[in-house]
C-alpha cells in the first residue's frame, strides 16, 4: 500500500454545525494524519477555480454559491491509501445513499450541502493540494 496525501474540505454546512472536531477524530481513528490545515472563507473566484472541472454541470453555480456561503476547513491528510480511505469515511456524494456511519450519512443534509470534499485520485489530489497549500505549509511526520 502506498503512503498518499489527499485534500479534504469540511464544507460550510459542517463547519456551521460545529463538527470539525468530530470529523478530525474520524480521520485520526482511521489512521489518517492531518499534515496541513487552514480555515478560509473562499472567494467566488477561488471556488470557481477549484471546481473548474464541473464548470459545465447544471449544479455548478449552486455549488459555488454554497462553497462561498461560509468558512470551510481545508486539510491535507496523509496515510496508507489516504485517498480511498478518506472517500470511504466520507460516504456517497448523495447523503441519502451514504452508508450508515459515514460522515455524509451522519452530518450531511443534501447532495448540495454534503459536509465534506475529498480528492478522488492521485492526480487530482496533487492539483488540489497545490491549489491551497505551499509545500512549506505541509508538515509530514
Ligand atoms: S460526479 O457526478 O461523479 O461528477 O459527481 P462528483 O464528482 O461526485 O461530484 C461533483 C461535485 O459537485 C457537488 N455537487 C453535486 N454533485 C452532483 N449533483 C448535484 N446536484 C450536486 N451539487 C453539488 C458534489 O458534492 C461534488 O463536490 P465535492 O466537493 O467534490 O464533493
Amino acid at each position: 500500500m502506498a503512503l498518499e496525501r489527499t485534500l479534504s474540505i469540511i464544507k460550510p454546512d459542517a463547519v456551521a454545525k460545529n463538527v470539525i472536531g468530530e470529523i478530525y477524530s474520524r480521520f485520526e481513528k482511521a489512521g489518517l494524519k492531518v499534515v496541513a490545515a487552514k480555515m478560509k472563507h473562499l472567494s467566488r473566484k477561488e471556488a470557481e477555480g477549484f471546481y473548474a472541472v464541473h464548470r459545465e454541470r447544471p449544479f455548478f453555480n449552486a455549488l459555488v454559491e454554497f462553497m462561498t456561503s461560509g468558512p470551510v476547513m481545508i486539510q491535507v491528510l496523509e496515510g496508507e491509501n489516504a485517498i480511498a480511505k478518506n472517500r470511504e469515511l466520507m460516504g456517497a456524494t448523495n447523503p441519502k445513499e451514504a452508508a450508515p456511519g459515514t460522515i455524509r450519512a451522519d452530518f450531511a443534509d443534501s447532495i448540495d450541502a454534503n459536509a465534506v470534499h475529498g480528492s478522488d485520485a492521485p492526480e487530482t489530489a496533487a492539483v488540489e493540494i497545490a491549489y491551497f497549500f505551499a509545500s512549506t505549509e505541509i508538515f509530514s511526520r
